[in-house]
């Protein structure tokens, strides 16, 4: 068993915590927000996102939430910082909190003995040697010191919001760059159990059958800091990709699904990460491919395909009001609903969300906007100063619209019953922002429908 502090409780860190609780470890999970501390401490999450509180209330005999660095630090044998590095309007990340928690981590860093300190942030690359100085000196400040016994490594971070819970139990991989020797024998001791997938699996997310063992791939800090950015920045490159050629698709008249298909049963290619529409949002693809921009631009390097996959992907949220201007031809005064505002099914979380810029457009052009999602509606009032009617369910939207937008692509929408939809809708359009419904279907319900890069007729 391991000692582990964890600093941050976004997504990534109550993740983590609950995570390497469920492999038998003792965790401390840090956060400066009370409330937060309170809800954890209950076995609450303070998002959604499912199956994480039955991990956390599983475990909570391994788990310890406070606000006080003094309580945790000096206990752990690895401290891993898991704090938000959102962007600053140049793109490159803003690394207050970092340097914050690297700070509070020196100061309260146990004399006595060696701690090894992990990134799990995205940060860019060479940040390592930077968080390292950050903890050194305040380090030295509070102990008079020169040198803490302590290394930093990277552990980068793969999960996925919606399904963060499996994909900490059951990694596709688990990289971890680290320079110190030390730093690699307390990680391999840390990640035994996951690797071995040596636990029992939660009933309600069973293991997946070809996960047996997981690879574990060890490099250098820098190493495993550009496999972030490089994995974040190809999955989204890959869904621009598919997006461009769904627009081909369009004008050809192919489908664009069996396109997808065709190409992705090549291994080589995958099948995953090519399903077009809307594009990508939240709070990982946005921000990291505009760092990595930022990071080659600091050395003088152009990075032509990333840019293209952002170019691409923003002018997606567009299409959707081109599509409703070819269909509607005036959108000033009329309804249009939005079916989904998170920026992806399971989650409320509503950053970057493509739903906020296609709301936008379409008020600025003169439309009444209304907007159902099973759970994204609080944090929306909350958050976005759009006038965006909020209603309770999907018929309350639909009722006297002249279209709908399918703009996240939730369970409870791919398995209506659209007959009564298209009864109650002023002009029965739906716009299938994800390609997730079967449009034939739709289509005999008696709506017309349309896709992105699929046929208008079936
Ligand atoms: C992404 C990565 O998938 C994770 O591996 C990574 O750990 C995480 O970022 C991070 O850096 O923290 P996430 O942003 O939670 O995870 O969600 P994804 O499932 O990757 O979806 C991102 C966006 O792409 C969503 O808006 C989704 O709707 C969109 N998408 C996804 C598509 O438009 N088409 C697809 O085929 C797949």
């Amino acid at each position: 068993m391991v000692d582990v502090a964890i600093v941050g409780m976004g997504y990534v860190g109550v993740t983590t915590a609950a995570t390497l609780a469920h492999i038998g470890h003792r965790v401390y999970g840090l956060d400066i927000d009370v409330g937060r501390i309170e809800l954890l401490s209950r076995g609450k999450a303070p998002f959604y996102e499912p199956h994480l509180d039955e991990l956390l209330a599983r475990n909570l005999e391994r788990m310890h939430f406070t606000t006080d660095y003094g309580e945790a630090i000096p206990r752990a044998d690895v401290v891993f910082i898991a704090v938000g590095t959102p962007s600053l309007p140049d793109g490159r990340p803003d690394l207050r909190y970092v340097e914050e928690a690297a700070r509070e981590i020196g100061r309260h860093l146990n004399a006595e003995r060696f701690t090894l300190v992990i990134n799990k942030s995205t940060v860019p690359i060479g940040s390592g040697n930077w968080v390292e100085a950050h903890i050194r000196r305040s380090f030295s400040e509070t102990h008079g010191e020169a040198n803490g016994r302590f290394a930093v490594a990277s552990n980068p971070e793969f999960l996925r919001e919606g399904s963060a819970v499996s994909d900490s139990l059951y990694p596709d991989r688990i990289v971890v760059g680290a320079d110190d020797p030390r730093a690699r024998e307390i990680l391999r001791k840390l990640y035994a159990p996951l690797v071995a997938q040596d636990f029992s699996p939660p009933e309600s997310v069973p293991r997946p059958e070809h996960v047996q063992t997981v690879p574990y791939v060890e490099t250098d800090t820098a190493t495993a800091e550009l496999v972030k950015y490089a994995a974040n920045a190809f999955l989204a490159l890959k869904i621009s990709f598919i997006n461009e050629i769904a627009a081909l698709a369009e004008k050809v008249g192919a489908d664009i699904r069996d396109v997808a298909r065709g190409i992705g049963l090549d291994r080589r290619i995958g099948t995953s990460f090519l399903q077009a529409g809307v594009g990508w949002g939240g709070s990982c693809f946005p921000k990291d491919t505009a760092a990595i921009l930022a990071t080659g631009e600091e050395y003088g390097l152009k990075m032509p395909i990333v840019a293209a996959a952002r170019e691409v992907n923003f002018a997606q949220r567009k299409k959707v009001v081109e599509k409703l201007l070819g269909e509607l031809k005036i959108i000033k005064g009329k309804t249009i609903g939005l079916l989904g505002l998170s920026f992806k099914p399971n989650t409320d979380d509503l950053r970057d969300a493509p739903a906020y810029d296609i709301a936008r457009e379409l008020l600025e052009k003169g439309a009444f906007v209304r907007a159902y999602d099973p759970v994204a509606i609080p944090r929306a009032q909350r958050e976005w100063n759009l006038d965006i009617e909020y209603r309770k369910s999907v018929l309350d939207v639909a009722r006297g619209a002249d279209a709908l937008v399918l703009v996240t692509e939730w369970k409870e929408f791919t398995e209506l019953d659209w007959t009564e939809v298209a009864r109650v809708m002023r002009t029965p359009v739906l716009i299938d922002g994800r390609n997730a419904l079967p449009g034939k279907v739709v289509q005999e319900a008696g709506l017309r429908y349309i896709g992105f890069g699929v046929p208008a007729h079936f």
